[in-house]
């Protein structure tokens, strides 16, 4: 069981320390910036989920139409899948550009002027945007100014478009009674988050430097002013007695909201920096390694991995 979309900023690679800080015991699952919900399939594989009420959101109405379909039709976005397949291996570059330019008039057919509602997302478009995710640079998901998907085809020689096994197992998991998966903002998502709850937090990360900003896994953008709302919010639940786990950059604007930072610490929240290696970034040499904040008021473990 794997993440079955690439997303910036996925968290694959940080299990092993986010693992360290996952709670001994807890009531329900929540993951409020769910992108391809490295953790939460991480969780799934560990069996902490089974049984657990578990709510998973995003405000990506794409991402969140994406897992609906596959929850919901899982051999109509395979069959589909296996269609685009077939078509990438005959001609890769314009059977791609022939997908993202049938993908942008479909997804706008199921916009409302804000952004795509996912509850009206096909298998079609599901499908098609899991090829695109696949064979696209880097896996990204960006959208223009007019919110038109507009990422240009990867350098794969051979990638691995349709993985049916690990799509039916995923249809499987997301199909118990106890998880929800919806499109909502973070703050209306936690409003209902309880004592003993686990909540994992991975918004899109403060930026080092006003060059690096990379917020466009949706047409919004996240602002300093949105992190400092999310600190709050993060403060909040920690006094109502949740487990909460957030992940960010090493940024001095994040620095400052929990690192040393007295309501922070008032409400047990503890700044750990790790090293991680960055993958966004589209100079090779320039991928070296960063650190990042993990903020949590979870008792820190001996690493399982
Ligand atoms: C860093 S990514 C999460 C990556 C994820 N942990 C993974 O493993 O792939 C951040 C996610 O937050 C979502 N997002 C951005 N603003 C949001 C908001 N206000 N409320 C909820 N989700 C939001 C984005 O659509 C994106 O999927």
């Amino acid at each position: 069981m794997r993440p079955f979309l690439k997303w910036a900023g996925g968290k694959r690679q940080l299990l092993p320390r986010l693992r360290e800080f996952y709670p001994e015991a807890f009531a329900a699952y929540r993951e409020p910036f769910l992108g391809s919900g490295a953790v939460f399939f991480d969780l799934v594989q560990q069996g902490r989920l089974a049984g657990r009420r578990t709510c998973l959101t995003d405000t990506n109405g794409d991402l969140v139409g994406c897992y609906s379909r596959v929850r919901d039709e899982p051999e109509a976005v395979i069959q589909r899948l296996r269609r685009l397949t077939a078509g990438y291996k005959r001609d890769p570059e314009r059977h791609y550009y022939r997908v993202r330019h049938k993908f942008n008039p479909a997804r706008e057919a199921i916009s409302n002027g804000h952004g795509i509602e996912s509850r009206r997302y096909t298998a079609d478009l599901a499908a098609m945007l899991v090829y695109l995710n696949r064979t696209g640079f880097n896996g990204l998901f960006r959208v223009n100014s007019k919110g038109m998907f507009n990422v240009p085809l990867g350098r794969y020689s051979n990638p691995r478009i349709c993985d049916t096994e690990n799509l039916r197992n995923v249809a499987a998991v997301l199909s118990a009674k106890t998880i929800s998966i919806e499109q909502v903002r973070y703050a209306d998502a936690l409003a209902c988050a309880d004592a003993g709850d686990f909540v994992y937090l991975d918004p899109p990360y403060a930026p080092l430097s006003a060059t690096a900003q990379f917020t466009s896994y949706t047409s919004e953008g996240f602002s300093t002013a949105d992190q400092e709302q999310l600190q709050r919010t993060i403060i909040r639940l920690a006094h109502k007695g949740c487990w909460v786990l957030l992940s960010n950059s090493t940024a001095p604007e994040v620095a400052e909201l929990y690192d040393g930072n007295r309501d922070a610490e008032r409400a047990g929240l503890h700044a750990y920096q790790i090293p991680a290696r960055r993958m966004i970034n589209s100079n090779a040499s320039r991928r070296g390694q960063v650190f990042e904040y993990l903020i949590t008021n979870i008792p820190q473990r001996v690493s399982q991995s």
